[in-house]
């Protein structure tokens, strides 16, 4: 039985702190006439107006995302972007110089680096070879300055995902906050862990519209968490996080549901078309299996080939440097066009080559 407590958990001047209270926090209902929060009541200088502050709640959003994921719309934080709720749950649970963050590399960058924003020591314990979670050695090295512990499934640069009954065991065990991050569940065929958090009080679950949703511009990242947890988020966001025109935007999109499923589809077209080119490439040594709208690619010389791609003004993602990730290119899966392109440019660059290890 897992004894979770978020008090003493949480960094006391968090706990005790009187949050801020904007002008459309203290007033709810309807009105005529808005004179509380020092805005411009002529309008903007833009063709549609924005001159008033948005809805710091965002309760519009949060009631329609609530229904689409099956969840309460109190369970729900709004980022801007996934990197803010990543960054909100450091500046809540860890004591600086203090307490500490678990990482799985290789990961997602931006853990490490909020981290070390936030001036909290990181333990990385790398995935097994074959990119699973290394279970059974995470046991011996959780202590209780371990507040966080972050699990990027499926992971970015390796795209599989990662086992959900290892995840389960660890929120059982673990009495930190373990962080999943879904920003690519939706090209996944296994289910979000979203429905989890009913079951375990130290789940925080992090997806984005920035993916499979293709809004990244618009940078609406989600945290879904039981109450307690989201209150927390929601007492040190800036009072308002998520613009007006995001929070149109979206809810615009979640009408287009079907929309965003037919691109979904044809990712997933799209990425078994590559993966099915790449390997009879020249030089091309492994493609991982991918659960993810990218495919992490093996290569002979991984720094050679993205600086030929990159001369014929195609960019990929040199991995590389990363552990795990010798000589990996990461490459995102793009239109059919663009993925013609990427081929037809990799054979012409492995015909000129004449690479001992081919
Ligand atoms: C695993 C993972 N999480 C989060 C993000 C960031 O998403 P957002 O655009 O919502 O900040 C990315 C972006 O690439 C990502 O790969």
């Amino acid at each position: 039985m897992n004894t979770f407590n978020i008090e003493k958990l949480l960094r006391s001047n968090i706990r005790d702190l009187e949050p801020y209270s904007s002008a459309r926090d203290d007033f709810e209902g309807t009105a005529q006439i808005f004179l509380d929060a020092n805005e411009n009541s002529f309008g903007s200088a833009t063709e549609e107006n924005f001159n008033r502050y948005p809805d710091p709640k965002q309760k519009e959003l949060k009631n329609a995302v609530a229904q689409i994921k099956g969840i309460l719309p109190e369970q729900i934080f709004f980022g801007n972007g996934s990197d803010e709720p990543i960054d909100l749950l450091f500046r809540a649970f860890c004591q600086p110089q203090k307490d500490r963050a678990l990482i799985f590399p290789p990961t997602y960058g931006m853990y490490k680096v909020q981290a070390n924003i936030n001036d909290t020591p990181v333990d990385e314990m790398p995935l097994n070879e074959d990119f699973s979670l290394p279970i059974e050695k995470i046991n011996q090295v959780i202590n209780p300055q371990i507040k966080l512990m972050f699990i990027c499934s499926p992971n970015n640069p390796t795209g599989n995902l990662i086992d959900k009954s290892a995840i389960i065991s660890i929120l059982n065990f673990f009495k930190g906050i373990v962080i999943v991050d879904e920003a690519y569940i939706d090209f996944s065929p296994e289910g979000s862990m979203v429905k989890e958090i009913e079951n375990y009080p130290n789940l925080v679950v992090l997806q984005t519209f920035s993916k499979a949703w293709g809004l990244a511009g618009l940078r609406l990242g989600m945290a879904f968490a039981q109450k307690s947890i989201i209150d927390v988020l929601n007492k040190i966001k800036y009072p308002y996080n998520i613009n007006q025109l995001t929070q149109q935007q979206v809810l615009q999109a979640l009408n287009k549901t079907a929309k965003m499923q037919a691109m979904v589809a044809e990712i997933l077209i799209q990425r078994s078309w590559l993966e099915n080119e790449l390997v009879q490439i020249k030089g091309i040594e492994k493609i991982y299996p991918s659960d993810a709208n990218f495919l992490l690619v093996q290569v002979f010389d991984a720094p050679f080939l993205y600086k030929k791609l990159k001369e014929a003004g195609i960019v990929v993602r040199n991995r590389s440097s990363v552990i795990l990730c010798q000589n990996c290119l990461r490459i995102t899966v793009g239109t059919k066009t663009e993925n013609q392109q990427l081929v037809k440019q990799l054979a012409y660059i492995s015909q000129t080559l004449n690479v001992k290890s081919i």
